[in-house]
Formats: C-alpha cells, sequence, structure tokens
C-alpha cells in the first residue's frame, strides 16, 4: 500500500508519498518564501497563484523520485485545514480530481495532526501516551496524546503563535520573512542577557501561551532606542527575543509534565527546527530523564508526508469518515 499526501494550507506546495509501514518514498517541497519575502509575510492570493502554477509539477516529481506509478498509489490524504482558504482549495481539489479520475479514496486530515505525528514517522519506536508541544506560524498549544487520535489540550495561545511572535520580531529587526530562521541566524554569538525581555506568563499556573505582549515589547525597546540614537545590536536582540519565546515554551513544558506525570515529550511544527530550542529540550529532558522526539526540519516545516501520515493512521485506525472534504480554514485539533 502506498498513501500520496499533498499540503497547501499555507506557503508550501508539497507532494509526499509513504508505504504503509510509515516509510517516506518521497516529500516533494516548492517553498514559496523568495515570492512572499518583499511583502514581509504571506500574501494569501499570491500563495493561491503560486500553488495552482507548482501543484502539478510537484506532483508529478513526487512520483518521480518515489519510483512509483499512479496505479500503485491506494489512497489519497490532502490537508483539509486549518490554514488559508485558497491555498486549501487548491490543494483540495487537485486532491478531488486525481481521486475522481483515478479511482482512489480520499481522506481529508487535519493540519494540526500532520504536525503532531510528525514525531513518529521517523522515531518508530515513538508512540502514545506523551506530551506534544506544537509550534508555528499559526499555532501553539500543548497536548496530552493519550492515544492515537485521542488528545486532550493542556493550553494554547491566548493571542500570538511562538513562529508569529519570531516572524513579527524579526521584521521589526529588519531581518526579513520568514523570520524564525532569519532570528536564529541573527542570534548566532549574541547574548540573550544583553536586552531584558519579558517571559510571557511566566508567574501563571495555566499552560496557556501568549505572545503578543513580548512583541509589543520588542517594538517598544526598538523605538526607544531609535528615539534615542541608541545602535540596535541586533545580534544581541535576535537572542533576548529567541530565548524568551524559548523559555516560555520550556516553562510551560515543566509545569505540563508536573502536571500529567507522561515522560514522553513530542516538540513539533516549524519552530521546532531551530536549534537552539533543540539543546534547551536536550537539556530539559536529559534533567528529567525523558524520553524526546523532535522531526528532523524537514518534517517540522509544512509538508506533504506528514498529511500521508495522519492517512495512514486514519487508515489503520478505521477512522476514515463521511468523506465530505472541503476547505477548513479555522479546524481546530478536536475536530
Ligand atoms: O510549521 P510551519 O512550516 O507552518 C505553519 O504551519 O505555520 O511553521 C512556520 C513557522 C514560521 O513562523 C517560521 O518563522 C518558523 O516556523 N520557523 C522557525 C525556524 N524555521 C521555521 N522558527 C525558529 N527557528 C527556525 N529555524
Amino acid at each position: 500500500m502506498k498513501i500520496l499526501g499533498i499540503e497547501t494550507s499555507c506557503d508550501e506546495t508539497s507532494v509526499g508519498i509513504i508505504n504503509d509501514k510509515g516509510e517516506i518514498l518521497s516529500n516533494l517541497v516548492y517553498s514559496q518564501v523568495q515570492k512572499h519575502a518583499p511583502y514581509g509575510g504571506i500574501v494569501p492570493e499570491v500563495a493561491s497563484r503560486e500553488h495552482v502554477k507548482a501543484i502539478g509539477w510537484v506532483y508529478n516529481l513526487a512520483l518521480e523520485q518515489a519510483r512509483t506509478n499512479l496505479k500503485e498509489i491506494n489512497l489519497i490524504a490532502v490537508t483539509a485545514g486549518p490554514g488559508l482558504q485558497g491555498p486549501l482549495l487548491v490543494g483540495i481539489s487537485f486532491a478531488k480530481g486525481l481521486s475522481l479520475a483515478l479511482n482512489i479514496p480520499l481522506i481529508g486530515v487535519n493540519h494540526l495532526m500532520g504536525h503532531i505525528y510528525s514525531c513518529m514517522i521517523e522515531d518508530t519506536a515513538f508512540k502514545p501516551p506523551f506530551l506534544a508541544l506544537l509550534i508555528t506560524g499559526g499555532n501553539t498549544l500543548i497536548t496530552l496524546v493519550e492515544d492515537i487520535f485521542v488528545h486532550k489540550i493542556l493550553g494554547s495561545t491566548r493571542d500570538d503563535a511562538a513562529g508569529e511572535c519570531l516572524d513579527k520580531a524579526a521584521r521589526l529587526l529588519g531581518l526579513g520573512y520568514p523570520g524564525g530562521p532569519a532570528i536564529e541566524k541573527a542570534a548566532l554569538g549574541g547574548n540573550a542577557s544583553y536586552y531584558r525581555l519579558p517571559v510571557p506568563l511566566k508567574k501563571e499556573d495555566s499552560l496557556d501561551f501568549s505572545f503578543s505582549g513580548l512583541k509589543t515589547a520588542v517594538y517598544y525597546l526598538v523605538e526607544e532606542l531609535k528615539k534615542n540614537g541608541k545602535e540596535i545590536q541586533v545580534n544581541h536582540l535576535s537572542a533576548s527575543v529567541q530565548e524568551a519565546v524559548f523559555s516560555s515554551l520550556l516553562d510551560r513544558l515543566e509545569k505540563a509534565q508536573d502536571k500529567t506525570g507522561v515522560e514522553k515529550i513530542a516538540v513539533v511544527g516549524g519552530v521546532a527546527s531551530n536549534e537552539r530550542l533543540k539543546y534547551r529540550l536536550r537539556e530539559f529532558t536529559e534533567k528529567r530523564h525523558l524520553v524526546l522526539s523532535v522531526p528532523s526540519p524537514a518534517l517540522c516545516t509544512d509538508n506533504g508526508v506528514i498529511s500521508a501520515f495522519v492517512g495512514l493512521l486514519k487508515h489503520s485506525y478505521n477512522r476514515i469518515d463521511n468523506n465530505i472534504i472541503d476547505a477548513q480554514p479555522f479546524l481546530t485539533l478536536q475536530e
């Protein structure tokens, strides 16, 4: 059995193919980053058009790299949401066309689940129960995965996502888009104590997150430095922002682990590709003798394999619903 996964929820056009053991046969990702960079963020209309242009060749190349022909594909899985409406519709329409023309079953998948279960693709021994910290450009949440498809959300962001905060701070610092990798690079050699920034909600017992206050603090700090004619030490400020965001993430993880006693931790989504964060996560989990799973960067950022993998899980756990697949921009983890 082979599963073809399609992902177009944001600014990556991706098709991935896996087999029934969850092994990756190909994972083609066309990143539109260069198209959006001049605007400092994603322009939905531009993203939709780019997906339309790219989906055909990305699909062909994914089949070619997997040395697979269409007759070997038994299931198509496509991201149904959350994400941008236009971009989602491109992937869904393409998937529906394929499914109809070739008579291959089609499943819609929740992109948040794609990220959450990405921790099991390479690390095949990693199984529930585990705590999953999901950190992307659009979402930040911590959930207890009791079993496959059995989640209990412990906390989520009250405003901005962690990745969004890094993206906005990078913009204020003139580092361009996407901000997370730019901040990571700029922070190398920076001193995180040079500028003092607040660690969000540190004193609160709740497991929620909040990053808009931190973003505002960076804004006012930059404005004050400019007003006083002081030079902005971009490497120090990048290190401070990164450290404040990561301290907040670590603080919530520690509290969640205290509360649940769960000994396995997965950290997934685009921000999880950050080396400094992974260093801090290793420190934390080694100290507590916990098992940590962080996917390789190619599986942290958006890609088709994570959709295919949820398709495989849905198929294996008989969770193939009524098959009405439509773009659901605001889909949550519960649905
Ligand atoms: O998972 P993802 O590709 O897309 C969403 O579903 O949102 O995550 C994108 C986010 C962006 O905010 C980006 O700046 C951040 O992940 N990101 C990083 C790194 N690579 C991507 N943040 C910190 N360090 C990185 N190396």
